[in-house]
């Protein structure tokens, strides 16, 4: 299966992504990740994104697809994959629509307050990604990943301006995609405010293998 993972910013996508990717065998593919990653080591894609980031802007149309069509050209997806954060405007879903074929559009549901509790409390590791967050996610040790013993940091996009922000770029830029893949029968919405592993239990459920 071809995925896309919809939804506002700290609904919970790239904490599911990351599972739902393990479970069906199939690549994560975040863009955020990805120009995070250029901008850790100081690439000249990151140089170009880093200050729209943090500022909770959109790297330019242009840009993203270049990557994520070049992303898509590996081997490794073959077998399907996961979309996350990618489309994020009208002319990245039709440039998309030129070279992959996705099954279904997963819309995370869930209201403004939660996503700003959510990505208010959300540290993530320096090394491997993995997401916590400080009071319901919390890992074991305070400011070290469970997983790999990486040091935690908090994002420079979620301070508060930001995250309201990039809720207004959401609604304006992101939210209209909902209706483009509900009008091609694509839609499929979750229920994105239960723990994360009932989160991953409803997506077994409508997607099982
Ligand atoms: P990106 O990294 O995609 O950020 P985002 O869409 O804002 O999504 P987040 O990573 O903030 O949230 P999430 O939904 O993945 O939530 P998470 O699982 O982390 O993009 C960053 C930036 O890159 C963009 O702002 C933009 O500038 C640029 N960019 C990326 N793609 C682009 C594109 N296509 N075009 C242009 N620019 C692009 O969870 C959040 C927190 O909640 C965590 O603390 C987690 O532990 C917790 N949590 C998760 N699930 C649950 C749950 N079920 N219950 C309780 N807590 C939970």
């Amino acid at each position: 299966m071809n995925f896309i993972f919809l939804g506002p910013p700290g609904a919970g996508k790239g904490t599911l992504a990351k599972e739902a990717a393990k479970f069906y065998n199939i690549p994560h593919i975040s863009t955020g990740d990805i120009f995070r990653e250029n901008i850790k080591n100081q690439t000249e894609l990151g140089k170009k994104a880093k200050a729209i980031i943090d500022a909770g802007g959109l790297v330019s149309d242009e840009i993203t697809i270049d990557l994520v069509k070049d992303r898509l050209s590996k081997d490794d997806t073959k077998n399907g994959y996961i979309l996350d954060g990618f489309p994020r405007t009208i002319p990245q879903a039709e440039a998309l629509e030129k070279f992959a074929k996705i099954d279904a559009a997963v819309n995370f549901d869930i209201e403004d307050e939660a996503v700003v509790d959510r990505l208010g409390g959300r540290v993530c590791c320096k090394d491997c990604g993995q997401m916590f967050h400080v009071k319901t996610m919390p890992p074991k040790v305070a400011g070290k990943c469970d997983k790999c013993g990486g040091e935690l940091y908090t994002r420079d996009d979620d301070k508060p301006e930001s995250i309201q922000n990039r809720l207004v770029v959401y609604r304006n830029s992101t939210a209209p995609l909902i209706d483009f893949y509900r009008n091609k029968n694509l839609l499929v919405d979750i229920d994105a405010k239960p723990a994360p592993e009932k989160v991953l239990e409803i997506f077994k459920q409508k997607f099982a293998k």
